[in-house]
């Protein structure tokens, strides 16, 4: 294939072999191979519209366009970028006509409308990935749905909390986390094309048309605005990184809960790996490369702000580096959101350990307070009384609910034979019954609710 360069008229030296490498974006933006053989197809058809070529020069390209498609990207081509490559082989197979295809266009806008109509997609992607990890999470919600495990704050045991309601609060951050995919999309569905270099074209294209061929939503205002703006790579950073906020906090929970000192899960051979020198290990390196990669997210979004930071008007070759870093972060999500998923359907859950801990601990102290608070006591004393008798069973080494009943009285005359039906663990659980509380009952409405939601495919559109 010819390596002449679509610029080459105004130069007579050459380009120093390695400036030639460096400044090459074909490596990495060949992916865009086929959304670039997409726009240039419609931009075609605009030519024609136009008058700018006639309808057998259209079709010509068209037809040559088609078969670039079809015969695919050549990794190995020394193009200079991947709008280099379809070009180049257009002329090549066309002849003359080919040439006409770049009339009124440039690569500036070229570029921003190829990146938006692969956003686009992996967009749509991103979405179905969380959302199979968001089903994963319900199976596996599904599946425990009577474990009861410790809540925790300040990584303290707290209040016990169902598995099942651990499992949905991942699930709303996912949810979320589709809802903010949706609302970029619209954002990112706006045709540049048509803005040309910087200052719109001078040929007579109708965007409004060439938007509809694309399935854009609508037309970029403003030329300088639509081939400068990578607002679009920001949000989608942006979203990825707070989604990986999200898997690293799951993955965080799963590694300290498969942990010896918590035991409540077990992670599968199927995604543990084992230590070179200790026999002994079962790692969850898979929950662990998770928590890492976010780190790698993070990079690319603070990465591309500060590519952007006072850039001038309007197209810079800085910007050039959006898609390396959007690329980057686009598959490390996926490879994340998948390995999560995996993940979920390959743990299993040590019910008994998960119970004893969530009936340990004087996680019932607020059920103690809160039936004192019911007897008539203003809750401020309530909790000064119960964190006595806290102190009191800790010497005894005993829970709340072994204290014999004249132990009790010595805090308060107010408590009776009734407390112990407050203190048992169903009674701490079920008694959080407002809605988004851990009692059995609100949770498998949740659960039920998280499944009706899972068959939306995309959440607030
Ligand atoms: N490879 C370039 C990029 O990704 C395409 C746009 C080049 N435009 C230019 N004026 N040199 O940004």
């Amino acid at each position: 294939m010819s390596e002449k360069k679509l610029w080459g008229g105004r130069f007579s030296g050459e380009a120093d072999p390695q400036f030639a490498e460096f400044n090459r974006s074909f490596p990495f933006d060949r992916r865009l191979f086929e959304v670039d053989v997409r726009a240039s197809i419609a931009y075609s058809r605009a030519l024609e519209r136009a008058g700018v070529v006639s309808p057998g020069e259209a079709s010509q390209i068209r037809e040559g366009l088609e078969r670039i498609g079809e015969e695919g990207v050549n990794p190995d081509s020394s193009a200079e970028d991947v709008h280099s490559f379809v070009e180049a082989r257009l002329v090549e197979l066309i002849g003359d006509t080919g040439r006409k295809l770049h009339t009124g266009r440039s690569r500036n806008d070229q570029v921003a409308t190829d990146f938006r109509l692969w956003m686009r997609e992996a967009l749509e992607d991103l979405n179905r990935s969380i959302r199979e990890a968001q089903t994963a999470l319900v199976e596996f919600a599904e599946a425990n749905s009577e474990v009861v495990i410790p809540g925790y704050t300040h990584l303290q045991r707290a209040q016990p909390v169902l598995l099942a309601h651990w499992c949905l609060a991942y699930f709303e951050m996912l949810a979320r986390d589709r809802e903010r995919l949706v609302e970029t999309r619209r954002r990112v569905n706006v045709l540049p094309l048509g803005s040309a270099a910087l200052a719109g074209t001078s040929f007579p294209i109708d965007r409004e048309t060439l938007a509809v061929d694309l399935g854009f939503e609508s037309v970029a205002r403003n030329s300088l605005d639509a081939v400068s703006d990578r607002d679009f790579c920001v949000e989608f950073l942006s979203d990825c990184s707070l989604l990986m906020v999200h898997l690293s906090r799951l993955a965080e929970d799963v590694i300290l809960y498969a942990s010896s000192e918590f035991g409540f899960l077990l992670l599968s051979d199927a995604i543990s790996t084992g230590s070179s020198l200790m026999p002994q290990k079962k790692n969850p390196d898979s929950m662990e490369l998770v928590r890492g990669k976010a780190g790698r997210v993070f990079g690319a979004l603070v990465g591309m702000l500060a590519t952007l930071k006072a850039l001038p008007l309007a197209y810079n070759k800085d910007m050039q580096e959006d898609k390396e870093a959007v690329f980057d972060a686009f598959d490390t999500v996926t490879g994340c959101l998948q390995v999560t998923s995996t993940v979920m359907r390959n743990v299993t859950v040590n019910e008994e350990r998960a119970r004893v801990a969530a009936s340990t601990g004087y996680m019932n102290a607020t059920e103690l307070a809160d039936y004192l608070v019911r007897k008539g006591m203003p809750f401020r004393e309530a909790h000064e009384v119960v964190g006595t008798v806290v102190m009191r069973a800790i010497d005894l080494k005993q829970e709340l609910h072994q204290l014999p009943l004249s132990v009790l009285q010595q805090f308060s005359t107010q408590i009776d034979t009734d407390v112990y039906d407050v203190l048992t663990l169903d009674a701490t659980l079920n008694s959080k019954s407002q809605i988004g509380g851990t009692a059995r009952e609100r949770v498998i409405e949740a659960l039920a609710e998280a499944r009706r939601s899972l068959a939306e495919s995309f959440p607030g559109k």
